[in-house]
């Protein structure tokens, strides 16, 4: 069975199947599943259904994208947010300077913040890093008690070497069964087994074969088998390790 650390079921990809997908995934053999939030409205939606579903959990934040319109009390909101026992982390937080980077104090100011909070809250984080790898490192180098995840890394080996030293663990996602993925597929054979999650970010990043439709969580398999191959081992002690280190973590027993 997998253990998915990052799908976004509440995304409106899935305003028309949400309910009856979740409830069909264990059959696809996926037994737990985390949803991060991105926004208020997203990271609410995402508690709703973690408290509808006994296998799914959720993380509260605020996603760097996400910045226009923030209420001035933001932050308590993501905390009355997360104040659940279905809450595993907060997420998805961090740095995106893709699409702008008029934002960038702000960005910083917004992601340094929701650290504290899930140190407060005693949580691990969930980061989302988007050709931002410099700013977010030196961030974390700052905030050496948090741990979490970098979700979908895409930073450099010598930078994923430094993460794992600091405790880190990294999340692989579809683009490392893509043709060009030389750079994930470097960063995969370097980082241990027991430092690997496995995620879909569903409902973008399909694997191969599912390139171009809509993703889900019940292609993980696709994204194992690529781990084991790289690793050498057999897909089933991929999904085991992944699982039990989703559970190490997120502190689900
Ligand atoms: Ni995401």
């Amino acid at each position: 069975m997998y253990f998915e650390t990052h799908a976004h079921y509440d995304d409106k990809a899935f305003d028309a199947d949400r309910r009856d997908l979740l409830a069909a995934l264990p059959a696809s053999g996926v037994d737990t599943i985390i949803n991060p939030g991105c926004d208020l409205s997203s990271s609410s939606l995402a508690r709703t259904l973690a408290e509808e579903f006994p296998y799914v959990y959720f993380a509260a934040g605020i996603h760097p994208e996400e910045l226009s319109d923030l209420p001035a009390d933001w932050l308590s909101q993501i905390s009355r947010i997360a104040d659940s026992p279905k809450c595993v982390a907060i997420g998805e937080v961090g740095l995106d300077y893709y699409w702008d980077v008029s934002k960038k104090d702000l960005q910083k100011q917004v992601f340094e913040a929701q650290l504290d909070l899930a140190l407060t809250m005693d949580l691990p984080v969930i980061i989302h890093d988007r050709d931002a790898h410099g700013d977010c490192f030196e961030i974390i180098s700052r905030h050496r008690e948090n741990r979490g995840v970098f979700h979908c890394y895409s930073g450099s080996a010598e930078m994923a070497s430094e993460l794992l030293r600091l405790g880190w663990y990294l999340g692989f996602d579809g683009p490392i069964t893509y043709k060009n993925a030389r750079k994930a597929v470097e960063v995969l054979t370097i980082t241990p087994l027991d430092r690997i999650l496995i995620e879909t970010d569903s409902p973008y990043l399909s694997p191969v074969p599912m390139r171009g439709k809509r993703n889900d969580s019940g292609n993980l398999r696709y994204i194992v088998e690529k781990i084991a191959e790289v690793k050498e081992i057999s897909p089933e002690e991929v999904a085991s390790a992944t699982s039990q280190n989703a559970k190490t973590l997120f502190r689900i027993a």
